[in-house]
């Protein structure tokens, strides 16, 4: 299981204070599992780790071994909660460097999650001259994003492919039997996976939404969804030392001492995009009712040399949460040099991996000298297993958060307001 270390965060608050918190994340954990709180019904994510997926993963499985000779890039079509947690896994599982027919499985690139003419022009030049194939995820099938990239997509594919081939090189993820996706996918005969009505966008990575894409880049779902059973395993536990529950209780002591932001941190630039997906899911489960920590990002070491003065003597309005993980097993030493005129010759046999370690004990010194108290947590390395562990410790250990917060951890209503402007300003006809 994962390590979550709390000791540089603990420091700033009473034992007295902890404790009551502690107890407060149970009631919340046992709110949770009773499915008696608020949003309450959208708690089907809690179990998907240990559901029967023999289907699913056989499904995912299928369509992967089926592309994965025939595609040269798959697009991946959505946005939120149908973006980046497949974003995230891909980002963290695959090699830095790989592009398109280097590994034995399809280059996958995303699209509908920007309404920029740049990139998707950019994207249809680069998909002309390939074999590619779409699997389209939206669980209303109506966000305009998504659905935007989705129609423009289609008819390339189309004009180039005729419509019985492009039958074949579509794969949707969406709502069980409601919206537009469901209804096209009918129409038109699109194999289609469903996600459940009882999981939101931003609890979905451990369904078809993250599973399908995670297949056909060519990665192992099941030991992803092993992971995080794994997790399940320990997080759900109404004990001192759940440590969903103790990450939980000290970022809503943080709150109520006055912090406002939680920084997320990565020493990994695989992890960036984990800090995207925490972003949604607290921002979305949390910050409603005018309450909520807001979630910020810090790649490490890189931003150091931006942000790094702000942290340590700016507003003392935040705190950290690090996201640590081991290396590869290849190491990367430090060569000697003959005239050590950069002066580096006493690192001279040191890994990579241990300075950015030192890097990253350093910082927590400073900043946590500085006022700004640290909570990490320690992955053993950056693959399906830890991953899958990884998301679902977040998830549960924010859906006890908002309902120590008293918010509904599952809406988002906030978001339709910027929505229905959009809507107006584009004339949308009403319904
Ligand atoms: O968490 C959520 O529910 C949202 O962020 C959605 O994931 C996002 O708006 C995309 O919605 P949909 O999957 O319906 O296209």
């Amino acid at each position: 299981m994962l390590e979550l270390k709390t000791e540089m965060a603990e420091k700033f608050v009473s034992a007295k204070d902890y404790n009551a918190a502690l107890e407060s994340a149970k009631s919340a954990l046992k709110v949770l599992l009773s499915g008696q709180g608020r949003g309450g019904k959208m708690n089907g994510w809690l179990t998907l780790p240990k559901d029967d997926n023999s289907k699913l993963i056989a499904d995912c499985q299928m369509i992967a071994n089926r592309w994965i000779n025939v595609m040269d890039v798959v697009v991946i079509v959505g946005i939120g909660g149908s973006f980046l947690g497949a974003k995230c896994a891909l980002e963290a599982f695959s090699h830095s460097f790989a592009s398109a027919g280097e590994r034995n499985a399809p280059h996958i690139v995303f699209a509908g999650y920007s309404l920029s003419e740049d990139y998707m022009s950019d994207l249809l030049g680069y998909l002309k001259k390939k074999s590619y194939g779409l699997i389209v995820i939206s669980k209303s099938g109506t966000t305009l994003e998504s659905a935007l990239a989705f129609r423009i997509l289609r008819k390339q594919m189309i004009d180039r492919f005729g419509v019985e081939d492009t039958r074949r090189r579509i794969i949707t993820v969406t709502d069980q039997s409601n919206g537009a996706l469901r209804a096209m996918s009918e129409k038109y005969g699109y194999v289609s996976l469903s996600l459940p009505g009882n999981v939101g966008g931003r609890y979905s990575v451990l369904s078809a939404v993250g599973l399908l894409p995670i297949a056909v880049a060519g990665f192992n779902i099941e030991t992803f969804m092993g992971g995080a059973a794994e997790a399940m395993n320990h997080v759900l536990e109404i004990s001192d030392d759940n440590p969903a529950l103790r990450y939980a209780a000290l970022r809503n002591l943080m709150y109520r001492s006055g912090k406002k932001i939680e920084v997320f941190i990565n020493y990994h630039p695989k992890l960036k995009y984990l800090g995207e997906w925490l972003k949604q899911l607290f921002a979305e489960s949390e910050g409603k009712e005018h309450k909520g920590l807001f979630p910020a990002t810090l790649d490490l070491t890189t931003d150091l040399h931006s942000v790094g003065q702000y942290i340590q003597d700016g507003e003392r309005i935040m705190f950290e949460t690090a996201i640590l993980a081991g290396s590869k097993e290849v190491e990367v030493i430090i060569p000697s040099s003959s005239d050590n005129l950069d002066g580096l010759d006493y690192l001279k046999g040191w890994t990579l991996e241990n300075i950015n370690r030192a890097a990253e004990e350093g910082t927590r010194m400073a900043h946590t000298s500085g006022g700004v108290p640290n909570i990490y947590i320690e992955l053993e390395k950056i693959d399906e297993w830890n991953m899958g562990m990884l998301f679902y410790f977040f998830e549960v250990s924010c859906a006890v958060s908002a309902y120590m917060l008293g918010v509904n951890p599952f809406d988002q209503p906030a978001v339709e307001v910027y929505k229905n402007n959009l809507y107006k300003l584009l004339g949308r006809p009403s319904k």
